[in-house]
């Protein structure tokens, strides 16, 4: 799907556009979670044909730090790279914003996302021990273990 991929612009939403909750739900099961910490990112999304098939969250913590909020793709997209495409194109996009440093937070059930996360670079840094079980109304389960914990992995950049 190299051809695809390289037909795939990522941009910046703007203030005028909607939230493309389809795709970020996907990453962050509770709205009134990612409607809280929308309010002070940036959005971008990856758009293929008019439609957007991806989207990264950025959220600064700090002048030299940046958190990736969320990062998800359609799912008849996923395993096809672009996942790769946005992390690596979030990490730029920070660099470019003169953030030292770059972290994302996913579950210690996200199998899939601690491997792509790690061979981009990111370093285990902490662990939000009952995050997901203190802060979402239901239980979360992924390749059959419960999501309970936060791994929280950074990146110099
Ligand atoms: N176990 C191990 N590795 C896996 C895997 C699995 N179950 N599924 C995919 N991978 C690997 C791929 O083989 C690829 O590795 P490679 O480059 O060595 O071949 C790597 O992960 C990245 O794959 P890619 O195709 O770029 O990822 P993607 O486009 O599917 O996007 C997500 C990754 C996580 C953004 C996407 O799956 C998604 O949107 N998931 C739902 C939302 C979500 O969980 N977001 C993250 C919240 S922390």
């Amino acid at each position: 799907m190299i051809s695809d991929n390289l037909n795939i612009i990522i941009r910046e939403l703007s203030s005028e556009e909607n939230v493309p909750y389809n795709l970020l739900l996907l990453a962050d099961p509770e709205k009134e979670m990612i409607d809280e910490y929308l309010e002070s990112s940036r959005v971008y999304v990856a758009i293929l044909n008019d439609t957007a098939i991806g989207a990264y969250v950025l959220y600064p913590l700090s002048n030299s730090s940046v958190e990736i909020k969320n990062i998800a793709v359609k799912e008849e997209h996923q395993n096809k790279g672009i996942g790769k495409i946005l992390l690596s194109d979030a990490i730029r996009e920070a660099k470019e914003k003169r953030f030292q440093s770059i972290c994302i937070g996913t579950a210690n059930s996200s199998i899939a996302q601690l491997y792509l996360y790690q061979k981009a670079g990111f370093e285990v840094t902490a662990i939000k021990r009952n995050f997901f079980i203190d802060n979402y109304a239901l239980p979360i389960y992924e390749n059959g273990i419960q999501a309970k914990h936060m791994i929280m992995l950074s990146k110099e950049i």
